[in-house]
């Protein structure tokens, strides 16, 4: 890999400690719980292979002429937590992808970057997306759906359709990106202990089956020298929740939820799995 100047990164403040929620249920984190610092678990190998070009972001420049802007690409960038990090990293080289050609247009023009819908369930139009985006720096997969029923109501729709937002669009990109030497790819797990609970059980199988698909496509692509990075959250409060009547209080703003993970994931050696 060619040394490359550092990019542009701004986090929009100091490190902070996270919400991190104690619950046993996905009803996620109250405000009165103790906030435990995010926990970063490393490779085992590759650590230090990437990130040459990736500072730490306390130090990190604003974007300017002389640093080289990441390729970013965001997925479910019409969402809660894509749009966050989609204002974050304004200034980068930054892609777009959502399924609402409107909204995404509109988030583009404002953070100016190139709207690119597709429905990534669909492994054409994750081609033709991943195509058309070239070698990135730094994917953000924040992609996804979220539905409950019991076992008894939950019908095929249902666990196909948790499956399809989860799982199928992860695999979609990935089997389609192209990355360069020492890139980061984000996706979103989820604690067992959230989601792990009753209502919730197509939810919580679509996520164990995404974070053991990324487990072993994390080995395949650090021999590519690229750093895949499953992210735990505890709950934030974007549109997800609205098929399940809003937030629950104590939710972290997505703004908070992008700011934790960016801060998170430019570390060295860089975490396979952060949890915020
Ligand atoms: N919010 C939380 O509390 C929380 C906590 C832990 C983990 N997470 C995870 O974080 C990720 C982002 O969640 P969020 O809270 O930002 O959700 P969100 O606001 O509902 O956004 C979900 C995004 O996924 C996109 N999407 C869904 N299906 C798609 C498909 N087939 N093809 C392309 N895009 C698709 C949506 O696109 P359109 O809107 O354009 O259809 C939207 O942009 C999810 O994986 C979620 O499970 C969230």
């Amino acid at each position: 890999m060619s040394p490359r100047a550092s990019p542009a990164f701004s986090t929009g403040g100091p490190f902070t400690p996270s919400t991190g929620a104690s619950s046993a249920t996905w009803r996620g984190p109250s405000s009165a719980r103790p906030k435990p610092k995010p926990k970063l678990h490393h490779e085992g190998a590759g650590r230090g292979e990437g990130g040459a070009f990736l500072p730490t972001p306390q130090t990190a420049p604003a974007p300017s002429p002389n640093v080289k802007a990441m390729r970013v690409l965001i997925t479910g960038a019409t969402g809660g937590l894509g749009g966050a990090f989609a204002r974050a990293l304004k200034g980068h080289d930054l892609l777009l992808s959502g399924r609402r050609a409107g909204a995404l247009a509109e988030l583009a023009r404002e953070v100016g970057a190139r709207a690119l819908p597709a429905d990534l369930a669909d492994d054409l139009e994750a081609k033709a997306l991943l195509e058309e985006v070239g070698p990135l720096d730094l994917l953000v997969h924040a992609v996804g759906k979220a539905g409950r029923a019991s076992v008894r109501e939950a019908g095929r729709d249902l666990v196909e359709e948790m499956l399809a937002a989860h799982l199928l669009t992860a695999a979609f990109v990935l089997k389609h990106a192209r990355f360069q030497k020492g890139a980061r790819a984000v996706f979103f797990g989820a604690y067992p202990r959230y989601v792990q609970v009753p209502g919730f059980a197509a939810y919580a199988a679509a996520k164990g089956a995404l974070e053991a698909y990324l487990e072993a496509a994390r080995k395949e692509l650090l021999r590519e020298g690229v750093h895949l990075v499953l992210v735990r959250l505890p709950a934030v409060a974007t549109g997800l929740w609205a098929p399940l009547g809003g937030p629950p209080k104590g939710a972290l703003s997505p703004e908070e939820a992008a700011r934790k993970v960016l801060e998170g994931l430019f570390r060295e050696p860089v975490p396979a799995l952060l949890e915020v």
